[in-house]
């Protein structure tokens, strides 16, 4: 048995010169927890050529959905970038990942820091009603470039609280905070800063974040990783694992850049 499904592509989205997303049909024996990602890509010269994506879609979701950025000389974006409909992608028939709230204890606070592509973890963990139970607050913190990189903003802010079966539960725990670092917008800075000096969590009227209430997932650029998992070491935080919770968990895997 291959490795992977062969899924066809039934829409595709262009965001920016530098992203775009799409969607693809899903096989039944798909089967993923949120936050999870898994290998995919395309068939070239007869081999498969893949790379580490998220999902983007809800677990429950019929179809898939996937965001990537477009690498003009990387072997794979600078092909997947030009897929459209009817195309045929393939799709890793094994799941894996760090960033699942069983690796985490239950808390107050449930941070989301996600910079650029990063964000793709989140979007299907805010899509699951299991996310939302052992937290108060779910923050989800978008970290990008430029204004027009907030991919999804639209959907986080307008559609989501409407949602027939998440919107109560969104309207009630999920907070969404994209800011941009080279541009004017309503917030600026990294997400780094914005949890370190403290402006983040003032800014939404919460309390400081706290090893012993709040948790963390974090996905997104090497730097981020880098910065963010010396601060939590260097401040004790106990990282989660598949079977041991935690008070953080990071995606250590990530597409080409
Ligand atoms: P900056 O503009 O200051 O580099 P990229 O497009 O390079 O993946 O970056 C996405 C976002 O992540 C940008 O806003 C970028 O900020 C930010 N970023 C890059 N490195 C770090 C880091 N070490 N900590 C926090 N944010 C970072």
């Amino acid at each position: 048995m291959s490795a992977f499904f062969e899924e066809r592509v039934l829409s595709v989205h262009h965001w920016t010169d530098t992203l775009f997303s799409f969607t693809c049909t899903r096989d039944p024996a798909f089967r993923f927890k949120s936050g999870q990602f898994t290998m995919i890509g395309l068939m070239v010269d007869g081999k498969p050529l893949v790379r580490a994506y998220s999902m983007v879609s809800g677990h429950w979701d019929e179809t898939l959905e996937f965001l990537s950025i477009k690498v003009q000389d990387g072997p794979l974006t600078s092909r997947l970038q030009h897929i459209r409909v009817g195309d045929t992608v393939l799709i890793g028939r094994k799941p894996v990942g760090t960033l699942l709230v069983e690796s985490l204890q239950p808390g107050r606070n449930l941070y989301m820091l996600g910079t650029g592509t990063g964000l793709a973890p989140f979007m299907s963990l805010i899509r699951d009603p299991e996310t939302y139970e052992p937290f108060e607050k779910i923050v989800l913190v978008h970290g990008c470039r430029t204004v027009d990189e907030l991919v999804y903003e639209d959907l986080i802010k307008d559609e989501l609280p409407h949602h027939e079966l998440l919107g109560e539960l969104v309207q009630e725990k999920l907070v969404y905070y994209p800011t941009v670092t080279r541009e004017a917008y309503a917030h600026q800075g990294r997400v780094t800063d914005l949890i370190f000096n403290g402006k983040l969590p003032a800014d939404l009227g919460l309390p400081a974040v706290d090893r012993e209430q709040d948790r963390i997932m974090l996905c997104g650029s090497p730097g981020l990783l880098a910065d963010y998992g010396a601060w939590l070491k260097a401040n004790a935080w106990v990282e989660g694992t598949n079977t041991h919770r935690g008070e953080y968990v990071i995606e250590k895997a990530f597409v080409e850049r």
